[in-house]
Protein backbone atom coordinates (compact mmCIF):
# COMPACT_ATOMS: atom_id res chain seq x y z
CA UNK A 1 0.00 0.00 0.00
CA UNK A 2 1.30 3.07 -0.93
CA UNK A 3 0.36 6.13 1.65
CA UNK A 4 0.64 9.56 0.91
CA UNK A 5 0.67 12.97 3.52
CA UNK A 6 -2.42 15.04 2.55
CA UNK A 7 -2.33 18.94 2.06
CA UNK A 8 -3.01 20.65 5.00
CA UNK A 9 -3.18 24.42 4.68
CA UNK A 10 -1.43 26.07 8.02
CA UNK A 11 -0.26 22.82 9.24
CA UNK A 12 1.82 20.73 6.57
CA UNK A 13 4.18 23.05 5.52
CA UNK A 14 8.04 22.22 4.86
CA UNK A 15 8.82 22.59 8.76
CA UNK A 16 6.06 19.93 9.57
CA UNK A 17 7.03 17.69 6.78
CA UNK A 18 10.63 17.85 7.44
CA UNK A 19 10.34 17.34 11.31
CA UNK A 20 7.51 14.45 10.36
CA UNK A 21 9.90 12.55 8.03
CA UNK A 22 12.13 12.91 9.89
CA UNK A 23 10.90 11.31 13.62
CA UNK A 24 8.25 9.34 11.65
CA UNK A 25 7.97 8.66 8.17
CA UNK A 26 5.95 5.74 6.53
CA UNK A 27 5.10 8.28 4.08
CA UNK A 28 5.12 7.96 0.11
CA UNK A 29 4.66 11.14 -1.06
CA UNK A 30 4.07 14.55 0.46
CA UNK A 31 1.73 17.03 -1.03
CA UNK A 32 1.90 20.81 -0.39
CA UNK A 33 -0.42 22.99 0.60
CA UNK A 34 -2.10 24.42 -2.51
CA UNK A 35 -0.26 27.43 -4.30
CA UNK A 36 -2.06 29.77 -5.71
CA UNK A 37 -0.59 33.41 -6.25
CA UNK A 38 0.94 34.35 -9.67
CA UNK A 39 4.78 34.01 -9.42
CA UNK A 40 4.64 32.46 -6.19
CA UNK A 41 4.74 34.22 -2.85
CA UNK A 42 7.52 34.19 0.29
CA UNK A 43 6.17 31.79 2.10
CA UNK A 44 4.84 29.74 -1.01
CA UNK A 45 7.98 30.00 -2.18
CA UNK A 46 9.92 28.67 0.80
CA UNK A 47 7.54 25.74 1.07
CA UNK A 48 8.46 24.25 -2.14
CA UNK A 49 12.34 25.12 -2.56
CA UNK A 50 14.13 22.05 -2.74
CA UNK A 51 16.46 22.83 -0.06
CA UNK A 52 13.44 22.89 2.12
CA UNK A 53 12.27 19.18 0.40
CA UNK A 54 15.56 17.14 0.42
CA UNK A 55 14.96 13.32 0.81
CA UNK A 56 10.80 13.21 0.52
CA UNK A 57 9.02 12.64 -2.44
CA UNK A 58 6.85 15.90 -2.79
CA UNK A 59 4.50 16.71 -4.81
CA UNK A 60 3.18 20.68 -5.23
CA UNK A 61 -0.24 21.55 -5.61
CA UNK A 62 -1.97 24.43 -7.41
CA UNK A 63 -5.54 25.91 -6.85
CA UNK A 64 -6.31 27.66 -9.09
CA UNK A 65 -9.43 27.85 -12.32
CA UNK A 66 -6.60 29.62 -14.89
CA UNK A 67 -5.10 27.78 -16.91
CA UNK A 68 -1.77 30.65 -17.60
CA UNK A 69 -1.74 30.78 -13.71
CA UNK A 70 -1.23 27.18 -13.46
CA UNK A 71 1.33 26.80 -16.46
CA UNK A 72 2.71 29.65 -14.99
CA UNK A 73 2.89 27.91 -11.67
CA UNK A 74 3.82 24.86 -13.80
CA UNK A 75 6.91 26.53 -15.10
CA UNK A 76 8.31 27.29 -12.06
CA UNK A 77 8.17 24.28 -10.08
CA UNK A 78 9.30 22.11 -13.44
CA UNK A 79 12.37 24.60 -13.26
CA UNK A 80 12.77 23.35 -9.34
CA UNK A 81 13.26 20.19 -10.64
CA UNK A 82 10.02 18.97 -9.46
CA UNK A 83 8.17 15.67 -11.54
CA UNK A 84 4.59 16.34 -11.08
CA UNK A 85 2.53 18.36 -9.85
CA UNK A 86 -1.35 18.32 -8.53
CA UNK A 87 -4.31 20.34 -8.72
CA UNK A 88 -7.03 20.80 -6.17
CA UNK A 89 -10.43 20.68 -6.89
CA UNK A 90 -11.31 20.07 -3.51
CA UNK A 91 -11.43 23.22 -1.07
CA UNK A 92 -14.36 23.95 0.23
CA UNK A 93 -13.44 27.34 1.71
CA UNK A 94 -16.36 30.32 1.26
CA UNK A 95 -13.86 32.65 -0.25
CA UNK A 96 -12.20 30.08 -2.76
CA UNK A 97 -15.31 27.73 -4.12
CA UNK A 98 -17.60 30.94 -4.63
CA UNK A 99 -14.47 32.19 -6.71
CA UNK A 100 -15.24 28.83 -8.89
CA UNK A 101 -11.60 27.50 -7.26
CA UNK A 102 -11.65 23.84 -5.63
CA UNK A 103 -14.67 22.83 -4.65
CA UNK A 104 -16.24 25.81 -6.55
CA UNK A 105 -14.84 24.63 -9.89
CA UNK A 106 -16.96 21.29 -9.92
CA UNK A 107 -20.16 23.24 -10.09
CA UNK A 108 -18.52 24.72 -13.52
CA UNK A 109 -18.41 22.10 -15.45
CA UNK A 110 -17.76 23.82 -19.08
CA UNK A 111 -15.31 26.16 -17.48
CA UNK A 112 -13.59 22.75 -15.72
CA UNK A 113 -13.51 21.08 -19.13
CA UNK A 114 -11.40 23.94 -20.84
CA UNK A 115 -9.63 24.06 -18.22
CA UNK A 116 -8.45 21.36 -18.34
CA UNK A 117 -8.02 20.91 -22.34
CA UNK A 118 -5.69 23.63 -21.63
CA UNK A 119 -3.60 22.23 -19.11
CA UNK A 120 -3.05 18.91 -20.43
CA UNK A 121 -2.34 20.33 -23.76
CA UNK A 122 0.44 22.37 -22.29
CA UNK A 123 1.99 21.60 -18.81
CA UNK A 124 5.27 21.21 -18.44
CA UNK A 125 4.89 18.40 -15.94
CA UNK A 126 2.62 15.37 -15.38
CA UNK A 127 -0.55 15.92 -13.41
CA UNK A 128 -2.38 14.54 -10.45
CA UNK A 129 -5.47 15.64 -9.88
CA UNK A 130 -7.58 15.80 -5.79
CA UNK A 131 -10.94 15.94 -6.13
CA UNK A 132 -14.33 15.68 -3.99
CA UNK A 133 -17.33 14.03 -5.56
CA UNK A 134 -19.58 16.75 -6.32
CA UNK A 135 -20.88 20.37 -5.15
CA UNK A 136 -24.13 20.34 -3.51
CA UNK A 137 -25.03 16.44 -4.26
CA UNK A 138 -23.20 13.07 -4.76
CA UNK A 139 -25.29 12.79 -8.01
CA UNK A 140 -23.55 15.31 -9.35
CA UNK A 141 -20.04 12.68 -9.26
CA UNK A 142 -20.95 10.65 -12.73
CA UNK A 143 -20.64 13.86 -14.73
CA UNK A 144 -17.73 14.92 -13.02
CA UNK A 145 -15.99 11.44 -13.45
CA UNK A 146 -16.79 11.06 -16.77
CA UNK A 147 -14.80 14.59 -17.60
CA UNK A 148 -12.11 13.98 -15.50
CA UNK A 149 -11.86 10.38 -17.30
CA UNK A 150 -10.81 11.92 -20.34
CA UNK A 151 -7.66 13.57 -19.09
CA UNK A 152 -4.33 11.13 -18.65
CA UNK A 153 -3.79 12.25 -15.35
CA UNK A 154 -0.87 10.56 -13.35
CA UNK A 155 -3.83 9.34 -10.52
CA UNK A 156 -6.99 10.61 -8.88
CA UNK A 157 -7.37 11.52 -5.12
CA UNK A 158 -10.30 11.12 -4.32
CA UNK A 159 -12.38 12.64 -0.94
CA UNK A 160 -15.72 11.51 -1.41
CA UNK A 161 -17.39 14.49 0.10
CA UNK A 162 -19.35 17.05 -1.55
CA UNK A 163 -18.34 20.49 -0.85
CA UNK A 164 -21.34 21.24 1.24
CA UNK A 165 -20.18 18.62 3.64
CA UNK A 166 -17.00 20.12 4.49
CA UNK A 167 -15.52 17.50 6.63
CA UNK A 168 -19.19 16.51 8.14
CA UNK A 169 -20.32 13.83 7.64
CA UNK A 170 -19.40 10.54 6.52
CA UNK A 171 -17.43 9.90 3.31
CA UNK A 172 -19.47 8.39 0.56
CA UNK A 173 -18.19 5.27 -0.23
CA UNK A 174 -20.65 4.63 -3.02
CA UNK A 175 -19.12 6.96 -5.17
CA UNK A 176 -15.79 6.36 -4.44
CA UNK A 177 -17.10 2.61 -5.60
CA UNK A 178 -18.55 3.85 -8.65
CA UNK A 179 -14.98 5.82 -9.66
CA UNK A 180 -13.37 2.23 -8.36
CA UNK A 181 -15.24 -0.03 -10.69
CA UNK A 182 -14.56 2.19 -13.89
CA UNK A 183 -11.39 4.51 -13.37
CA UNK A 184 -8.68 3.36 -16.11
CA UNK A 185 -6.21 5.98 -14.06
CA UNK A 186 -4.81 4.94 -10.65
CA UNK A 187 -7.04 5.76 -8.08
CA UNK A 188 -5.93 6.94 -4.21
CA UNK A 189 -8.53 6.75 -1.66
CA UNK A 190 -8.94 10.05 0.88
CA UNK A 191 -11.10 10.54 3.62
CA UNK A 192 -11.66 9.71 7.30
CA UNK A 193 -8.56 7.28 8.19
CA UNK A 194 -8.04 7.55 11.39
CA UNK A 195 -6.87 4.08 12.86
CA UNK A 196 -5.52 0.87 11.34
CA UNK A 197 -8.93 -0.80 11.18
CA UNK A 198 -10.24 1.80 9.22
CA UNK A 199 -7.83 1.11 6.41
CA UNK A 200 -8.49 -2.38 7.12
CA UNK A 201 -12.26 -1.64 6.13
CA UNK A 202 -11.31 0.20 2.83
CA UNK A 203 -9.62 -2.47 1.75
CA UNK A 204 -11.59 -5.02 2.66
CA UNK A 205 -14.37 -3.47 0.52
CA UNK A 206 -11.81 -2.20 -2.22
CA UNK A 207 -9.55 -4.67 -2.30
CA UNK A 208 -7.44 -3.35 -5.51
CA UNK A 209 -6.65 -0.21 -3.70
CA UNK A 210 -2.99 0.56 -4.16
CA UNK A 211 -2.92 4.41 -2.80
CA UNK A 212 -4.44 6.25 0.23
CA UNK A 213 -3.85 9.43 1.46
CA UNK A 214 -4.14 10.37 5.03
CA UNK A 215 -4.84 13.35 6.81
CA UNK A 216 -6.34 14.51 10.12
CA UNK A 217 -5.63 11.30 11.41
CA UNK A 218 -2.32 11.42 10.25
CA UNK A 219 -1.80 15.09 12.26
CA UNK A 220 -3.35 13.49 15.42
CA UNK A 221 -1.25 10.45 15.60
CA UNK A 222 2.10 10.67 13.53
CA UNK A 223 2.66 6.73 14.07
CA UNK A 224 -0.51 6.53 11.69
CA UNK A 225 0.93 5.67 8.66
CA UNK A 226 3.87 3.02 10.33
CA UNK A 227 0.89 1.35 12.15
CA UNK A 228 -1.03 0.95 9.10
CA UNK A 229 2.05 -1.07 7.46
CA UNK A 230 2.40 -3.24 10.27
CA UNK A 231 5.35 -3.77 12.70
CA UNK A 232 5.95 0.05 14.04
CA UNK A 233 7.39 1.25 16.92
CA UNK A 234 6.35 1.24 19.78
CA UNK A 235 5.27 5.12 20.69
CA UNK A 236 8.17 6.81 22.39
CA UNK A 237 7.40 10.35 24.24
CA UNK A 238 10.51 11.41 23.69
CA UNK A 239 10.27 10.73 19.68
CA UNK A 240 7.11 13.27 20.10
CA UNK A 241 8.75 15.53 22.14
CA UNK A 242 11.51 15.75 19.62
CA UNK A 243 9.21 15.99 16.89
CA UNK A 244 7.42 18.85 18.71
CA UNK A 245 10.23 20.77 19.93
CA UNK A 246 11.61 20.82 15.94
CA UNK A 247 8.59 22.23 14.65
CA UNK A 248 8.67 25.20 17.06
CA UNK A 249 12.11 25.57 15.98
CA UNK A 250 11.13 25.96 12.66
CA UNK A 251 8.45 27.86 12.98
CA UNK A 252 10.43 30.06 15.03
CA UNK A 253 13.12 30.29 12.23
CA UNK A 254 10.13 31.08 9.94
CA UNK A 255 7.77 33.07 11.59
CA UNK A 256 8.47 36.67 13.16
CA UNK A 257 7.34 37.34 16.58
CA UNK A 258 6.10 34.79 19.05
CA UNK A 259 2.08 34.91 18.66
CA UNK A 260 2.18 33.09 14.69
CA UNK A 261 4.23 30.65 16.15
CA UNK A 262 1.66 30.06 18.69
CA UNK A 263 -1.21 29.95 16.82
CA UNK A 264 0.49 27.29 14.59
CA UNK A 265 1.60 25.18 17.44
CA UNK A 266 -2.36 25.24 19.09
CA UNK A 267 -4.05 24.72 16.17
CA UNK A 268 -0.78 21.55 16.05
CA UNK A 269 -2.26 20.30 19.35
CA UNK A 270 -6.11 20.75 18.48
CA UNK A 271 -4.84 17.20 16.18
CA UNK A 272 -2.37 16.11 18.37
CA UNK A 273 -4.55 15.75 21.24
CA UNK A 274 -6.17 13.17 20.19
CA UNK A 275 -3.36 11.16 20.53
CA UNK A 276 -4.08 11.01 24.38
CA UNK A 277 -6.71 9.90 26.64
CA UNK A 278 -9.66 12.19 26.60
CA UNK A 279 -10.07 12.78 30.46
CA UNK A 280 -6.20 13.11 31.12
CA UNK A 281 -5.57 15.09 28.30
CA UNK A 282 -8.47 18.20 29.08
CA UNK A 283 -6.73 20.25 31.61
CA UNK A 284 -2.74 20.15 30.15
CA UNK A 285 -4.36 20.83 27.01
CA UNK A 286 -6.06 23.70 28.46
CA UNK A 287 -3.04 24.57 29.56
CA UNK A 288 -1.25 24.49 26.14
CA UNK A 289 -3.92 26.68 24.94
CA UNK A 290 -4.08 29.15 27.31
CA UNK A 291 -0.06 29.74 27.40
CA UNK A 292 0.56 33.30 25.90
CA UNK A 293 4.46 32.82 25.50
CA UNK A 294 6.41 29.87 23.79
CA UNK A 295 7.79 29.49 27.50
CA UNK A 296 4.50 29.05 28.63
CA UNK A 297 3.79 26.56 25.35
CA UNK A 298 6.63 24.94 25.84
CA UNK A 299 6.67 23.88 29.71
CA UNK A 300 2.51 22.81 28.57
CA UNK A 301 3.85 20.78 25.87
CA UNK A 302 6.41 18.85 28.03
CA UNK A 303 3.96 18.57 30.84
CA UNK A 304 1.52 17.06 28.71
CA UNK A 305 3.69 14.71 27.03
CA UNK A 306 5.25 13.16 30.21
CA UNK A 307 1.76 12.87 31.75
CA UNK A 308 -0.47 11.84 29.47
CA UNK A 309 -1.76 8.19 28.97
CA UNK A 310 -1.79 7.38 25.07
CA UNK A 311 -4.65 6.52 24.14
CA UNK A 312 -5.23 2.59 23.12
CA UNK A 313 -3.62 2.05 19.52
CA UNK A 314 -6.27 1.73 16.87
CA UNK A 315 -8.66 3.73 19.26
CA UNK A 316 -8.47 7.37 18.63
CA UNK A 317 -11.11 9.38 18.40
CA UNK A 318 -11.80 12.32 16.36
CA UNK A 319 -13.62 15.19 17.48
CA UNK A 320 -12.19 18.21 15.75
CA UNK A 321 -14.35 19.53 12.89
CA UNK A 322 -13.49 22.32 10.56
C1 LIG B 1 -6.90 22.42 8.11
C2 LIG B 1 -7.04 21.75 6.78
C3 LIG B 1 -6.36 22.26 5.69
C4 LIG B 1 -6.47 21.63 4.43
N1 LIG B 1 -5.75 22.13 3.36
C5 LIG B 1 -5.83 21.48 2.15
C6 LIG B 1 -5.06 21.91 1.02
O1 LIG B 1 -4.27 22.86 1.07
N2 LIG B 1 -5.21 21.22 -0.14
C7 LIG B 1 -6.06 20.14 -0.26
O2 LIG B 1 -6.16 19.53 -1.32
N3 LIG B 1 -6.77 19.71 0.80
C8 LIG B 1 -6.67 20.34 1.99
N4 LIG B 1 -7.37 19.86 3.05
C9 LIG B 1 -8.13 18.59 2.90
C10 LIG B 1 -7.25 17.38 3.26
O3 LIG B 1 -6.13 17.28 2.40
C11 LIG B 1 -8.05 16.06 3.17
O4 LIG B 1 -8.53 15.90 1.86
C12 LIG B 1 -9.24 16.04 4.13
O5 LIG B 1 -8.86 16.48 5.42
C13 LIG B 1 -9.85 14.63 4.21
O6 LIG B 1 -8.89 13.69 4.62
P1 LIG B 1 -8.78 13.21 6.16
O7 LIG B 1 -10.14 12.75 6.56
O8 LIG B 1 -7.75 12.12 6.13
O9 LIG B 1 -8.37 14.40 6.95
C14 LIG B 1 -7.29 20.49 4.29
C15 LIG B 1 -7.98 19.99 5.40
C16 LIG B 1 -7.87 20.59 6.63
C17 LIG B 1 -8.62 20.01 7.80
Amino acid sequence: MRCYMAPLEGITGYVYRNAFHRHFGGIDRYFTPFLTNRGLNHRERQDILPAHNQGMEVIPQILTNQADLFLELGEILAGYGYGEVNLNLGCPSGTVASKGRGSGFLARLPELERFLDEIFRRSPLPISIKTRIGFSSPEEWSEIFALLERYPMTELIIHPRVREDFYRNTPRREAYAYAYHRAKQPLCYNGDLFTPGDLADICAQFPNTGRVMLGRGLIANPWLALEMAGNPPVRSRDTLLEFCQEILEGYRAQMSGERPVLFHLKELWSYLSNLFEEEAVAKPLKRLRKANGLAEYQQAAEDLIAQCPFRAEGSEAWHKQR
